[in-house]
């Protein structure tokens, strides 16, 4: 494969892009993000990645969800405020105002809903993370916000139709096509994570471990996203930096624990170790 335009995002370049606070911030200097994930059954979803993007400094998170898993979230989140209504709402053409990044999809199942949803944000200007329940083989239309999906291979598998295991024999080439040819932004998640730009350039990921390979640490990976691409101008880097940060994570949590036992909701309490070793 002509991989010439890609390169691993390392240390030094997350280094690099992440900026400091400035001094004279304010909450809307770091974007509100709508996470619409979670049901009554998965409510963790949603609790897993509003505390990621919490961590990761997002300036207000509102989440769209039940009003039952908001019960639990809120134990979790006191720091997030609900909506009751976003999917719906979206679902019949109102575009949610003052938002800059929508997340979709953590814990979801409402396929006919997210894809109703989906035809609203396409017409909107807000750029958009699609995950789980809201990765469905589709066309993307053509727009300038960016359209961010992050498939673990059993996922790019059903978008593409091509097998797990060849998907994982030439992960690259089949994430670099997708992203080329759909005009998307593709994380495509496992073991050394791609980052496929619609320019056909690309990244790649080394941190992370197998601690990693439990229900949850996608979703957290979700909060984490949004987080930055809600402030950041720079999408490349945004996104590897998130995707970076996660892996990180996950290897501080193993230099005191075990792969086997760590968990996904351990994966925000050492974002903020992460960050200081590395800002
Ligand atoms: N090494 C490094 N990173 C890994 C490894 C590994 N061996 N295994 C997994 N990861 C990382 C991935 O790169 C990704 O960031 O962990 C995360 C796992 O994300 P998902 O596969 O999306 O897992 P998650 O959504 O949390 O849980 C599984 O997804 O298929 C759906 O509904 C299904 O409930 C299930 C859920
Ligand atoms: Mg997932």
């Amino acid at each position: 494969p002509q991989t010439s335009k890609w390169k691993i995002w390392s240390e030094q370049d997350v280094k690099k892009t992440l900026h400091k606070r400035d001094a004279y911030s304010h909450k809307g200097t770091f974007g509100t993000g709508l996470l619409i994930a979670g049901t009554d059954e998965m409510p963790g979803s949603a609790v897993l990645a509003a505390k990621g993007a919490l961590k990761m400094g997002i300036g207000k998170l509102i989440v769209g969800t039940s009003k039952f898993a908001s019960n639990i979230i809120a134990q979790h989140v006191p720091e997030a405020t609900f909506s009751f209504d976003a999917l719906d709402k979206l679902a019949i053409g109102k575009i949610p105002e003052r938002i800059h990044a929508i997340a979709i999809g953590p814990g979801l199942t409402e396929q006919v809903k997210i894809e109703q949803a989906l035809d609203t944000i396409w017409k909107s200007e807000i750029p958009v993370i699609l995950d789980a329940g809201a990765l469905i083989k589709r066309n993307y239309p053509k727009r300038t916000a960016p359209i961010i999906i992050t498939p673990h291979p059993g996922e790019f598998s059903r978008l593409t139709n091509i097998s797990t295991y060849e998907i994982q024999q030439n992960r690259i080439e089949y994430a670099k096509q997708y992203a080329t040819d759909h005009g998307v932004i593709v994380v495509l998640k496992g073991t050394h994570t791609v980052i496929a730009f619609p320019d056909g350039t690309g990244l790649i990921n080394l941190t992370g471990n197998a601690g990693l390979a439990k229900g949850g640490s996608g979703d957290t990976l979700v909060g984490m996203l949004l987080a930055f691409i809600c402030s950041e101008k720079n999408m490349k880097a945004a996104v590897a930096n998130a995707v970076y940060l996660h892996g990180r994570c996950a290897d501080i949590l193993v230099k005191e624990e075990n792969e086997r036992s760590i968990v996904a909701s351990q994966l925000s309490k050492v974002i903020g170790k992460v960050l200081k070793e590395i800002e």
